[in-house]
């Protein structure tokens, strides 16, 4: 093959595609680089500008490391991974809704008991979290793992820091035989993503910021339920309609209620006022190809 010009280079890639075995992977890399042609065609894209393009590539994945994860915050910033969510995730109405992943969770975060502080010396201020695991038809979902990561006051994860020695601020728990389940931990605050590296700057030339409304991650999974991932955000934060990851949905923004200091929800007398937060969940039954 040869002589290929703009009209007809995208016919000859796709034509190399022929002996592709896997049906899906054909349909995704077909479709890709269909995207891509048109994408360059549309916008007559200079050999500059690729060349600036291949290099931004090149700084998202060098900026990548153990602790952090520079091309989930392209995914999330560009709405990606909220489209990929969204159509992954369609529940009945009445279903808890799922959000973005992020890249703060860690698959090893310690186990607590029921009503434990997985804040464990976080700086923050106290807060009470409860509410029930449920079905779609009304029945508690017992024995639910929870696991549960937020950022400290100051808007960072404990795996930011290189300092830390244990978890903060996420642990595992399991709701009761009633579904139920309560912990303490610190009132989330509003965070920006890290935005020192190639997608801060990125959004910075776009105009846009780097902010998150304050908010609380959840995964709940159960045997026989889709396992949710989600996060409960604070009512009347400044940033729940410009979110910079596109994850803020109505259903799950929740009040946090402030009290004075005084007898909290687990029988001890906190001396500096506290928050309690309520909230439930509801799970979508598994479907065979997702069962729990
Ligand atoms: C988070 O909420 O932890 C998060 C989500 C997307 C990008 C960065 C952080
Ligand atoms: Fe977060």
């Amino acid at each position: 093959m040869r002589n290929l010009d703009e009209e007809t280079i995208t016919q000859a890639v796709l034509a190399r595609n022929v002996d592709m075995k896997d049906r899906r992977f054909k349909e995704i890399m077909t479709s890709l680089i269909q995207h891509l042609h048109a994408f360059a065609r549309e916008v007559h894209l200079t050999e500059e500008e690729w060349a600036a393009g291949i290099q931004f590539l090149t700084d998202v994945g060098q900026t990548c490391s153990p602790t952090r994860q520079e091309f989930i915050l392209l995914s999330d910033t560009l709405g990606l991974s909220t489209l990929v969510t969204a159509q992954n995730h369609r529940k009945p109405r009445g279903c808890t809704e799922a959000t973005v992943f992020g890249p703060f969770y860690v698959d090893d975060a310690p186990d607590y008991e029921l009503g434990a502080d997985v804040g464990n010396g976080m700086a923050g201020e106290p807060c009470y979290v409860r509410g029930q695991v449920r079905s779609i038809t009304g029945e508690a979902v017992p024995g639910a793992r929870m696991e549960v990561w937020q950022a400290d006051a100051e808007g960072f994860y404990d795996v930011q820091n290189p300092e830390r020695t244990e978890a903060q601020g996420r642990g595992t728990l399991h709701a009761d035989a009633s579904g139920h389940y309560r912990f303490k931990t610190i009132v989330a605050e509003c965070y920006p993503i890290p935005h020192d590296g190639p997608v801060g700057r990125m959004l910075d030339a776009m105009g846009r910021h780097p902010w998150r409304p304050a908010h609380l991650h959840f995964m709940i999974s159960a045997p026989g339920y889709e396992t949710l991932v989600t996060h409960v955000f604070r009512d009347s934060d400044t940033y729940l309609d410009s979110d910079t990851v596109f994850g803020v949905r109505s259903s799950l923004v929740a009040d946090w209620i402030r009290h004075e200091a005084g007898t909290t929800p687990d029988g001890s007398q906190a001396d500096k006022p506290f928050y309690t937060l309520d909230f439930d969940f509801v799970l979508n039954p598994a479907s065979p190809s997702r069962a729990a």
